[in-house]
């Protein structure tokens, strides 16, 4: 077969009818848990000023540096396809002075997302996300709250061996000495580090225990870890997650190399993933604390939390263990017509069948019959309405029972009633 003219863009991938049951699952799982929780739905734009990104996920990380969709409008002004939803979050947030509503104020959202990642498994270019941002609370239980909300979706979605990895990158007052720490190391190990653990080392050091190779991993077991630079604000906060995550029994563990790829992030950060012989999904969900990021943004001293989960690799893992998702029902109607007459006649009674409720499939297009009792038995449509051309003349309509064959005349003004009758017979 000779190539399309057109193909999808790379790193983008429709999302066809029958993937659609998948996305349905997931929203209608997280809106559950979302309204148990409190939180409200807020939508913003799927492009916001470029800047907007730069500040608050920051300059020198990959989504930065390498991974936005920019454009200039004809009014000059740079907007960006947004990569991630705090970003907005927050902007809406001081935007519509949400600070004078009861705190916090808790949003959930859901969308696409956009990054210009190099394509592989599980990393798209255009992406959907659901999250939750908790803004205005600086307690500890916020920081559960927001792993707990992202967990229970992922439970209830029916997935197995979860966990969740937690670290703490402290805040102002103690990441700059852990960081220096940190980047002495790297100086001193720089030889058996790769290129780009090296130029990280020098713009954004703590995205350095990221790296996957594994010769830079066996070098990184060494490095300082953050938990142990932090400061007696951050090391109380850090015993309350985790006083709280064991209260839930929720299995976690402790990831001193959980670092977090943007770099609003104070104290605590956190990822799920599934594990399970060792073997490690890639997060599925991510998120944490973002105390400065109001302010940095123009807001007040406002402390906040969120997370996101990414829907596209949720449906990876949901397919890989077969998680159950209900189809949608198939109609247990047909409707066949033969003739122009009758074609002319059925939409109105379709447009009645819909009205009352009643799901029926037809066969417009094909004008045989047998063709069209094809298609009801290839649906498994337990009844057939037929309108043939004496039908149609007569105000008359056929019902046969597929399962008996037996066939009766009835009013089209009846057909209702009728139907509803043998639906009950069967
Ligand atoms: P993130 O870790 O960059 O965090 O993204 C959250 C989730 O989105 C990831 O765990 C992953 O499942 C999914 N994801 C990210 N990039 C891709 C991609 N290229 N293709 C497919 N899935 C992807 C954030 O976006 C933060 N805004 C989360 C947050 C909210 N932190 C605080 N509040």
């Amino acid at each position: 077969m000779s190539k399309p003219k057109f193909q999808i863009p790379t790193g983008m991938h429709d999302i066809l009818p029958q993937d659609q049951v998948y996305y349905e699952k997931i929203l209608e799982t997280a809106k559950k848990v979302f309204s148990f929780y409190d939180f409200d739905k807020i939508d913003t734009p799927i492009l916001e000023d470029a800047n907007l990104f730069i500040r608050s996920v920051g300059q020198n990380t990959d989504i930065v540096e390498k991974e936005m969709f920019s454009l200039k409008t004809k009014g000059k002004d740079i907007l960006s396809l947004r990569p991630e939803g705090t970003a907005s979050i927050v902007r809406a947030y001081i935007e519509h002075g949400f600070s004078s509503l009861p705190q916090p104020v808790r949003l959930w959202y859901y969308g696409p997302f956009f990054r210009y990642e190099r394509p592989q498994a599980g990393r798209f270019r255009q992406f959907w996300q659901f999250g939750i941002e908790i803004l205005g609370e600086n307690d500890p239980i916020i920081d559960v709250q927001s792993i707990l909300t992202m967990y229970a979706i992922l439970h209830d979605l029916g997935l197995k061996n979860l966990m969740v990895r937690v670290n703490s990158i402290g805040d102002d007052n103690c990441r700059p000495l852990y960081r220096k720490a940190l980047v002495k190391f790297l100086r001193e190990k720089s030889s058996s580090l790769c290129g780009d653990c090296n130029r990280r080392a020098k713009t954004n050091p703590l995205r350095v225990l990221d790296c996957k190779n594994e010769k830079c991993q066996e070098t990184l077991s060494q490095a300082p870890q953050s938990v142990d630079f932090l400061c007696d604000s951050c090391k109380n906060h850090l015993k309350e997650v985790l006083e709280y995550l064991d209260e839930l029994k929720v299995p976690y563990c402790l990831d001193s190399k959980l670092v977090r790829g943007l770099d609003y992030y104070t104290k605590t950060v956190f990822e799920i993933e599934t594990e399970k012989d060792g073997v490690r999904s890639g997060a599925l969900a991510g998120g944490g604390r973002y105390d400065n990021l109001v302010k940095m943004l123009g807001g007040g001293d406002i402390p906040a939390c969120g997370a996101a989960a990414g829907v596209d690799r949720i449906i990876s893992a949901m397919k890989e263990i077969g998680a159950k998702v209900s189809f949608p029902s198939v109609p247990e109607i047909f409707f066949a017509q033969i003739g122009p007459l009758a074609k002319k006649k059925s939409l109105p009674i379709l447009e009645d069948l819909r009205r009352a409720n009643i799901k029926v499939g037809e066969g417009f297009g094909k004008d045989s019959l047998k063709e069209q009792l094809g298609k009801a038995s290839r649906l498994g449509a337990k009844v057939v309405i037929i309108l043939g051309q004496r039908e149609a003349l007569n105000n008359m309509i056929l019902i046969r029972n597929m399962q008996t064959a037996k066939q009766v005349e009835v009013k089209q003004e009846d057909i209702i009633k009728e139907i509803k009758n043998v639906l009950k017979e069967q």
